[in-house]
């Protein structure tokens, strides 16, 4: 592990593909503590995320590192938490939400095709920082409405310096327990405290509403089967939970995408095929969603290859039995869509890149989890997925990209996310 450390460093997705590929299904890593293992194997990954869900928490470093910003929100709550909060947030993804997020997504998207249609062709565009901008709207719009008050920016912005804090110190062997007032410390506490006062003047701002009109708003009324509400403090931590799971992911999505079509003409004449069928001159909207299947098949097809979500973690509340191996207690588990979405048990050429696997049910379930699997799976699921396929539709439907001379596909970065390296730049034209 020592000879390995600057590996680790450099690129932790590479040294997880070659640990697994050398080593196998079920590895256990030389660590004195906690006993840690990377798990592959297939029957392995499904009993940790589903049939034995039930023995696997959310305390690992990975989600105490989140918390520091998301609190207990879903994503890194641990088990008695998250039990007693999920039912209450469900309903903020429910079908009307989609159809609005549908409706953003078309305000969004027509915007970038007008300004796009004003630029030269063959213009270079920075797709990556584009679709960034665009999640990021869109989730915003999804929690707060039209209420584009200063108050909102702020806090998607506070949310959003708060996890850079996060993340900087995540890169630094060995961080200092928060309560410790290093200048990083200092830093966080600083960045937090302007997320809560950016939240509580929303709140504050906001009341409770006669009719829930967006995410907030669903929140703020939601109530368990007691009649009991969710507490400010919990409202604001599933705000930033939101804003942090909901807008990088689904760009890195798009971004990927995007790096894959402009490889492959024949997918990106059967996406026009389908969109120009689907769409004819009308903005992408819900009710197109459901049409757009070979689009579906291609963000599907994005996410086996490029799993925003690149590590899944847990720890393990009793001794498991896993691919064959006796797992301890107090054990952290790693699972990582990368890899499982890379098995040649389940996926026939595994590194080629071809959405029609998707249409024909390629896969077994369990080989397939860039939403995770379970109880914990992503509540963000059906949104990301109509945000990507309206938008990379529209997209395809009106301009030809390609790679500029003498560049391609990206290298990833596995961040908090797994990004490009440098961005994605494409050529765009208008479609003629
Ligand atoms: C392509 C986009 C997305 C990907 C790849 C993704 C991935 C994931 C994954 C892998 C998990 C499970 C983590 C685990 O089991 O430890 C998860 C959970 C979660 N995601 Fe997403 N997500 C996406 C979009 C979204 C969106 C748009 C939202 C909200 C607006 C969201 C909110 C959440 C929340 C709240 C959880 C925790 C659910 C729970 O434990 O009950 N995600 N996501």
């Amino acid at each position: 592990m020592l000879a390995s450390f600057g590996a680790i460093r450099q690129n932790p997705l590479a040294f997880l593909d070659s640990t697994w590929r050398s080593y196998g299904d079920v590895v256990q890593f030389p660590v004195p503590a906690p006993p840690t293992y990377l798990i592959n194997d297939l029957d392995a990954v499904r009993k940790v995320l589903v049939t034995n869900a039930r023995n696997y928490g959310k305390a690992t470093i990975q989600y105490k590192a989140l918390s520091l910003v998301t609190g207990e929100g879903l994503l890194s709550a641990d088990t008695a938490e998250w039990k007693q909060q999920r039912p209450m947030v469900q309903p903020a993804f429910h079908h009307e939400t989609l159809q609005t997020i549908g409706a953003h997504v078309a305000v969004v998207t027509q915007r970038i095709i007008d300004e796009w249609h004003c630029l030269p062709d063959d213009t270079i565009v920075d797709v990556d920082s584009l679709v960034m901008n665009a999640a990021l709207e869109v989730v915003g719009h999804g929690l707060f409405g039209t209420d584009l008050s200063s108050e909102a920016n702020d806090l998607t912005q506070a949310t959003l310096n708060a996890l850079d804090v996060v993340i900087a110190r995540a890169r630094v062997p060995v961080s200092p327990p928060s309560w410790i007032p290093t200048p990083s410390n200092r830093k966080l506490h600083a960045s937090v405290a302007a997320l809560d006062g950016a939240v509580s003047n929303i709140l504050d701002a906001r009341g409770i509403p006669d009719v829930p009109t967006d995410m907030l708003d669903l929140l703020i009324t939601a109530e368990d089967e007691h009649g009991r509400g969710l507490s400010p403090r919990q409202i604001r931590d599933q705000v930033v939970t939101f804003i942090v799971a909901g807008h990088e992911t689904v760009a890195s999505t798009l971004t990927w995408a995007f790096a894959l079509i402009a490889e492959r003409p024949d997918v990106l004449h059967r996406l026009r095929q389908e969109s120009d069928a689907v769409l004819g001159d009308s903005c992408a909207s819900f009710a197109h969603y459901e049409h757009l299947v070979y689009a579906r098949a291609v963000i599907d097809e994005t996410l086996r290859l490029y799993p925003p979500a690149w590590v899944i973690t847990r720890n393990a509340l009793e001794e498991d039995r896993l691919g064959g191996y006796r797992i301890p207690k107090g054990s952290l588990v790693i699972v990582s869509p990368w890899l499982a979405h890379r098995h040649p048990d389940a996926w026939d050429a595994p590194d080629r890149f071809d959405p029609s696997r998707f249409l024909s049910g390629e896969g077994p379930r369990a080989a397939f989890i860039p939403f995770g699997s379970g109880p914990r799976q992503c509540i963000g699921r059906d949104f990301a997925y109509v945000e990507a396929v309206l938008l990379m539709s529209s997209l395809v439907r009106n301009f030809t990209m390609s790679y500029p001379e003498g560049s391609s596909r990206p290298k990833a970065l596995p961040l908090v996310t797994l990004r490009p390296a440098h961005g994605l730049r494409l050529r765009m034209s208008s479609r003629r």
